[in-house]
């Protein structure tokens, strides 16, 4: 008997809040069979999975991973090669630092269908959450994100003289273990000490922390706080006009430290 092939689901969840998910990404998981999903990935999410959906944790935390990359490959290319329905569940967008292209390469080499349903990636929700634009009119006209961590055998290193000087909003993914590499590199490529900055913490979620302060002063602040991940980091004027945004918004980020 000819087994039909299965359909691999590449899922963005959203960046933390259940609410901020979309309608094609909830149908998806009430459809799956099997659900992988990630460590940013809330687990309210899970309340929408079939009761006989097999479901699956391969969350990365830090460096302590469940399950290297190549073996999620391989368990999606499994499952898939079994027929079954796969929602992939990711953090955010599975594009944005989300390791969602390798994912679908291994599907691709071995015929098996897939889509891809975006998310709003946190770079773009958790500042605007805690109030903060990534873009203001006549304020920043221009912004771009990073990765704090560079992977073994990267290709692509930051230019950071570059986007010192040439980006108005710079987004940082990952960026509290290298938030001093990361302010050392911006003031040495000319972007001013005093530029306004903020680390937020599980941002659009009940237990998010804001630490507002300056590229000179962020990190120390962070150490005084010892300041966790998961965070995004934001350098640029945008930070500074948050205070101005509307009282309801400011409210969400009450929990400013
Ligand atoms: C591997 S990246 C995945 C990004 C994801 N694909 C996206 O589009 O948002 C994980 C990083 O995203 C950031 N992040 C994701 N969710 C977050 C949240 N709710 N609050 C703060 N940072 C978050 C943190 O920098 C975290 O270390």
């Amino acid at each position: 008997m000819i087994r039909e092939r299965g359909k691999v689901s590449i899922v963005g969840a959203g960046p933390g809040d259940p609410e901020l998910i979309t309608l094609k990404a909830i149908r998806a998981i009430e459809n799956a069979e099997v659900v992988l999903y990630d460590y940013l990935v809330n687990k309210e999410l899970l309340g929408y999975c079939k009761p006989d959906c097999q479901i699956v944790y391969v969350g990365k935390k830090n460096k302590q991973h469940t399950y290297p990359q190549e073996e999620i490959n391989k368990m999606l290319i499994e499952f898939g090669l079994s027929g079954k329905k796969i929602a992939r569940l990711k953090g955010g967008d599975p594009f944005v630092f989300g390791r969602g292209a390798e994912e679908i390469l291994g599907l691709q080499e071995h015929d098996i269908e897939f889509e891809v349903i975006p998310g709003i990636t946190a770079g773009v929700a958790v500042p605007g959450a805690a109030g903060i634009p990534v873009t203001l009119r006549n304020v920043a006209s221009s912004v771009a994100f990073f990765t704090g961590h560079q992977c073994e055998n990267h290709k692509t290193e930051i230019q950071w003289d570059k986007i010192a000087a040439g980006i108005d909003t710079l987004v940082f993914y990952m960026g509290v273990a290298q938030a001093p590499r990361i302010v050392r590199n911006l003031m040495a490529n000319g972007r001013k000490p005093e530029t306004p900055v903020a680390m937020i913490r599980w941002g659009t979620l009940p237990e998010q922390e804001v630490m507002k302060g300056t590229l000179e002063n962020i990190v120390a602040k962070m150490e005084q706080h010892d300041f966790k991940p998961p965070a995004i980091f934001i350098v640029g004027e945008v930070v500074a006009y948050s205070e101005q945004l509307s009282p309801l918004i400011n409210q969400m980020a009450k929990t400013e430290i």
